[in-house]
C-alpha cells in the first residue's frame, strides 16, 4: 500500500501579518517571533471547504491519472464542514462526479489527517477497498473573532489530497494516535452544538468562534509531538537516525523547533510552510506533504514521520515509507 498521488489547493485571497497590523492590535514582529508566521490564504466569500477540497482532489487525480470513479471511499479530514450535515466528502465526491461512492468526514481537528491516514490505510490494508481518497480542507477563517488577537492571527484556509493505493511495497509502518476529551474548554468552539445552543446572546459574546487557552495547548502540543513521534518510531522499530523527513502539523513554528529538537532531528529534515499558510488544522500536513513532492524532495525508501495535535485534544503520528 503507497501513496500514489498527492495534491493541494490554496485559495487566492492573502492576509498579511501587515494587514492584520491594520485591524488587531498586534504586530509583523509579534506574530513572526511567536509563531513563524507571515502569510495565510483565505477562502473567497463563495468558498465553501467543499470547493477547497475538490480542487486538491482533481489536483491528485489528474496526477494519478484517474478517474473519480476509480476511487473506492472518499474521506475528508475536517473542522469547518460545508454543513454541520451532510458530510463534506458526500459533497465532495459528487461533485467530482464520482457515483454512489462511500464517504465520510472525519472530525478531530489538527489530528484529522494522521487518523484519517490511519482508517485509510487500514481499510486497504484489510482488503476492504483498494483506493482511498484522503482530503485534509479547512475554511478556518469562517470561524475565528476577527476581532481576537490571540486567534485571528493563527488560522487560514486549504486543502491537502493524498490518494492510497494497493501496492506490493508496505508504506504504512506504524501509527500512534491518543486523545483527552477531559477539558473541551481549552480548545474548541463553544457553541452551536447540542451541548449549547448558538442563541443572540451566544452570538454576541462570540461563542460561535474558535476559543482557545494557547499557553496550556502550546505545552501540550510539544509534548504530545514528541510522545506521539517517539512510540510510532518505537512500533515500527525505528530510530531518530533513520527519519528522512518529519512532516509536523503548521500550528507555530516554536512548537515544531522544540519538538525537533529534542528528537534530534535537523531543521532541514522538518518540513515548515508556516510562513505561507498559517494553521490550517487537517490541511497543514497533506499541504505540507503535497509541496514535497511537487519540489522533487522526496525519494524512494525516505521514512517519513507525520505528526499532528490539536482539539480534543487529539494526536497522532504515522511512519511511512515513501
Ligand atoms: N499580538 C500581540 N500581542 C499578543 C497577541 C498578538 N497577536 N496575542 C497575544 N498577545 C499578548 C498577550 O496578550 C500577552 O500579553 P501580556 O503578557 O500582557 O498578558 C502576551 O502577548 C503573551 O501571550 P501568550 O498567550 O503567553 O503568548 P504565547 O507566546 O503563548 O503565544 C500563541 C500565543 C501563539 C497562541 C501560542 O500560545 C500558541 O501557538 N499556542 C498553541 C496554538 C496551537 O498549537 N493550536 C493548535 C490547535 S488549533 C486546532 O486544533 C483547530
Amino acid at each position: 500500500m503507497k501513496i500514489s498521488a498527492v495534491g493541494h489547493y490554496a485559495p487566492d485571497g492573502i492576509l498579511t501579518n501587515q494587514d492584520l497590523e491594520k485591524v488587531l492590535d498586534t504586530s509583523d514582529e509579534w506574530i513572526t517571533t511567536r509563531t513563524g508566521m507571515k502569510r495565510r490564504h483565505v477562502a473567497g466569500p463563495e468558498q465553501a471547504t467543499s470547493d477547497l477540497a475538490l480542487e486538491s482532489a482533481r489536483k491528485a487525480l489528474d496526477a494519478a491519472r484517474l478517474q473519480p470513479d476509480d476511487i473506492d471511499c472518499y474521506i475528508i479530514a475536517t473542522v469547518t464542514p460545508d454543513f454541520p450535515f451532510p458530510a463534506t466528502a458526500c459533497i465532495v465526491a459528487s461533485k467530482l462526479g464520482a457515483k454512489n461512492k462511500p464517504a465520510f468526514d472525519i472530525e478531530i481537528a489538527c489530528s484529522g489527517f494522521i487518523y484519517g491516514l490511519t482508517v485509510g490505510a487500514s481499510l486497504i490494508r484489510s482488503r476492504v477497498y483498494r483506493r482511498v481518497m484522503l482530503i485534509g480542507a479547512e475554511t478556518l477563517t469562517r470561524i475565528v473573532n476577527k476581532r481576537d488577537r490571540g486567534t485571528a492571527i493563527l488560522f487560514g484556509d486549504g486543502a491537502g489530497a493524498v490518494i492510497l493505493e494497493e501496492a506490493e511495497q508496505n508504506s504504512f509502518l506504524s501509527s500512534e494516535l491518543g486523545s483527552d476529551g477531559s477539558r473541551p474548554e481549552l480548545l474548541g468552539v463553544p457553541a452551536g452544538g447540542s451541548r449549547k445552543a448558538l442563541d443572540a446572546l451566544g452570538i454576541d459574546s462570540g461563542q460561535q468562534y474558535i476559543f482557545m487557552e494557547g499557553r496550556e495547548v502550546f505545552k501540550f502540543a510539544v509534548t504530545k509531538m514528541i510522545d506521539a513521534t517517539e512510540r510510532a518510531l518505537s512500533k515500527a522499530h525505528l530510530v531518530h537516525s533513520d527519519v528522512s523527513f518529519l512532516i509536523p502539523h503548521q500550528a507555530n513554528k516554536r512548537i515544531i523547533d522544540a519538538a525537533a529538537k529534542y528528537l534530534d532531528m535537523p531543521l532541514d529534515k522538518v518540513l515548515i510552510n508556516i510562513q505561507e499558510y498559517g494553521n490550517t488544522s487537517a490541511a497543514s500536513i497533506p499541504i505540507a506533504l503535497s509541496e514535497a513532492v511537487h519540489w522533487g524532495k522526496l525519494n524512494a525508501g525516505d521514512i517519513i514521520v507525520f505528526v499532528g495535535f490539536g482539539g480534543g485534544l487529539s494526536w497522532g503520528a504515522v511512519t511511512w515509507k515513501w
